[in-house]
């Protein structure tokens, strides 16, 4: 599926161009040439082949970002935007070659207005400082990616980020007020308003947001906040089967509970984690739901709880354990926060879906998962956003089944379009899915994205090859 070298590495004259035109603008230790050193530039989280960069850039200021853009566009050089390298679609690789441009340096929260409820932050601010800053005033940033201690809020702008705390509280996108941004031709625009309410002209910053670093560079973020919620209760509910789990967490928000999280670990998941976590799981669950509520006082989110527990009781749980301080919450979400790293642990390879469906077909998707696992060969551990019928399907499998793995891959994708869901729900679609974009999108909408990233990228140098399949015509 990989194309690599179908569009050439940038000529040597052409980076030895940009080399000097950078080193008119920028410090010598902004620049790294050095092989060993632009090393971890070549990886990110996707589990993809790594992609050398001829060079490393790291921005500590907007006009720096804007000289990279500049030289590059001078010299017929690509340029793809990092953050902190934590993406898992394989966005940050540079697919062919140039320049890898940082973020790393621009990591400033610069201002929260509690009046305002608004947060300002350069693009390489790691997520959980800018939670931090809100905290500080009692505001609340909900957006809660698993990597949120380390990666980027730009990263998390650039690919819509989502997490648990999503079927609450929504994804990146909405809390992007405003956005700084630098467009390919070097010229930075700010995008959007620090006002609640915006709709004049067309919502660029909107069209920025989850665009990979394929429109312009993100070089600062403006955020929506909302109230800190005081009180949060934590509940692990066990169930026989993720089947009746998925049942019972649709019953609990038609009866009119809107958890913050309605998180499900499958079976495979479970005996995944057991191991490290033992005890924390009734030994005859079959599945499990972190179900976590929150609100203004303990009483109302207490209340929650016990609402959305007694449905799933009706409907099938096992088991309801409840936490009774944050010791006993902090253990009950350890498992959870494990499960990526413990699976990758499990086997030679994994590859890590972000399927998304309506949530009234989640049932049949969990059913399409394990005859994906039994048809193909392959182990398959799914966990995840269940309560947005979100589901992370992890395929393992020893090296010598990468065939049959890219199979299952490619039946999940294709069921779960087939049941009116997206291909990516939260990581994107990067490199590693560009190719399978076609099967959910039709040509008509391909090609109005073609003419958009014609119109902002017209040489095709920001982050090319990603999310948009090579060779497509824009008509
Ligand atoms: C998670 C990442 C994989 O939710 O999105 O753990
Ligand atoms: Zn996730």
């Amino acid at each position: 599926m990989l194309v690599k070298g179908a569009t050439p590495r940038p000529a040597a004259a052409a980076i030895e161009g940009l080399l000097k035109d950078l080193a008119r603008d920028l410090a010598d230790d902004q620049l790294i040439t050095d092989p060993d050193l632009m090393a971890p530039y070549a990886r990110d989280w996707s589990g993809a082949e790594p992609l050398m960069p001829d060079v490393v850039v790291r921005a500590r200021r907007t006009e720096d970002v804007q000289a990279v853009l500049r030289a590059a566009q001078d010299n017929g050089v690509p340029v793809t935007p990092r953050g902190l390298g934590t993406g898992k679609s394989g966005g940050a690789l540079p697919l062919f070659g140039g320049v890898v441009l940082s973020m790393e340096r621009m990591r400033m929260v610069h201002e929260v207005r509690a009046d305002d409820m608004l947060l300002v932050a350069d693009a390489g601010a790691v997520t959980a400082q800018v939670m931090a800053a809100a905290e500080s005033e009692g505001l609340f940033y909900p957006p809660d990616p698993n990597s949120l201690d380390i990666c980027s809020i730009g990263g998390n702008v650039a690919c819509n980020a989502g997490g648990p705390r999503a079927l609450k509280y929504g994804v990146t996108k909405h809390y992007v007020l405003g956005l700084e941004v630098v467009l390919a031709n070097g010229r930075r625009v700010e995008l959007g308003k620090r006002t609640v309410k915006h709709v004049t002209g067309y919502d660029l910053a909107a069209l920025i947001v989850g665009s990979e670093g394929t429109l312009g560079v993100i070089t600062q973020v403006t955020l929506r906040l909302v109230p800190q919620p005081r009180a949060v209760h934590t509940a692990l509910v066990a169930f026989a089967s993720a089947r009746t789990a998925s049942v019972a967490l649709t019953g609990v928000l038609t009866a009119g509970v809107v958890p913050r999280t309605l998180e499900l670990l499958d079976r495979h998941a479970l005996d995944a984690v057991r191991a490290k976590t033992p005890g924390r799981f009734p030994p005859d669950a079959g599945a499990v739901i972190i179900l976590e509520t929150d609100g203004p006082t303990d009483e109302r989110a207490f209340e929650d709880l016990e609402r959305a527990a007694s449905v799933c009781l009706e409907l099938g749980a096992l088991d309801v354990q409840v936490a009774q301080d944050a010791v006993q919450r902090e253990k009950i979400w350890a498992p959870r926060r494990l499960l990526s790293e413990t699976l990758k642990e499990s086997a030679e390879a994994k590859i890590s879906e972000d399927v998304v469906v309506p949530r009234s077909h989640l049932p049949e998707l969990l059913e399409a998962v394990e005859r994906i696992g039994e048809t193909h060969g392959v182990r398959v551990a799914s966990y995840g956003h269940a309560g947005d019928g979100n589901l992370h399907v992890n395929v393992l499998f020893d090296k010598d089944q990468r065939a049959q793995a890219d199979r299952a891959v490619q039946d999940l994708l294709q069921t779960t379009i087939g049941l009116g869901g997206t291909i990516s729900g939260e990581h994107g679609i990067g490199l590693l899915k560009r190719d399978f974009l076609p099967w959910e999108q039709a040509a008509p909408v391909l090609a109005v994205q073609r003419h958009i990233k014609a119109a902002l990228d017209p040489l095709n140098l920001l982050n090319p090859g990603k999310i948009l399949p090579l060779g497509g015509a824009a008509s």
